[in-house]
């Protein structure tokens, strides 16, 4: 099955950014391993990160033409702020992972929230880069659970 995986605003500075929150791990590192995690597991992975909230929408609305079965989204600060990344994931109906490296609940009370929750198959969170590994491992025994 195809398998996308999105990375919102800010995340391209992984490595960098505030690495005592995010950790050392770059973005590069972080797609690699997930695609080699998911064409090990007999998988096709496509990737992409944006820091604009639109060319997000854009991609999610793109997967359901391109039949993308799975999306595990770590969506950064649109987490918080976001009704349309919301409205775009109800609206393709694709099941969906949120992620995040930090424990969003152990930090400022505007990261308690998240738009996409609610609608989420699951949410993984506080693991550094190693939140990326479960989430696609749960995304792909959720493919083998539910096969289409
Ligand atoms: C984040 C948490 C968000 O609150 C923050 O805005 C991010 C990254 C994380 O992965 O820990 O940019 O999604």
């Amino acid at each position: 099955a195809k398998l996308l995986l999105l990375h919102g605003p800010n995340l391209n500075l992984l490595g960098t950014r505030e690495p005592e929150i995010y950790g050392a791990t770059t973005l590069a590192e972080i797609d690699r391993s997930a695609r080699a995690l998911c064409e090990q597991a007999g998988h096709q992975l496509e990737t992409f990160q944006s820091n604009t909230e639109g060319s997000l929408v854009d991609r999610i609305q793109a997967a359901r033409d391109e039949g993308v079965a799975f999306i595990v989204i770590n969506p950064a600060a649109y987490t918080h702020t976001s009704v349309a990344l919301r409205d775009a994931l109800a609206a393709v109906a694709i099941p969906f992972i949120e992620l995040h490296l930090s424990n969003p609940h152990t930090r400022e009370a505007f990261r308690h929230r998240s738009y996409l929750s609610d609608l989420a198959r699951g949410v993984i969170c506080g693991f550094g880069a190693h939140s990326y590994t479960l989430a696609l491992q749960a995304a792909i025994h959720q493919l083998a659970a539910a096969p289409d």
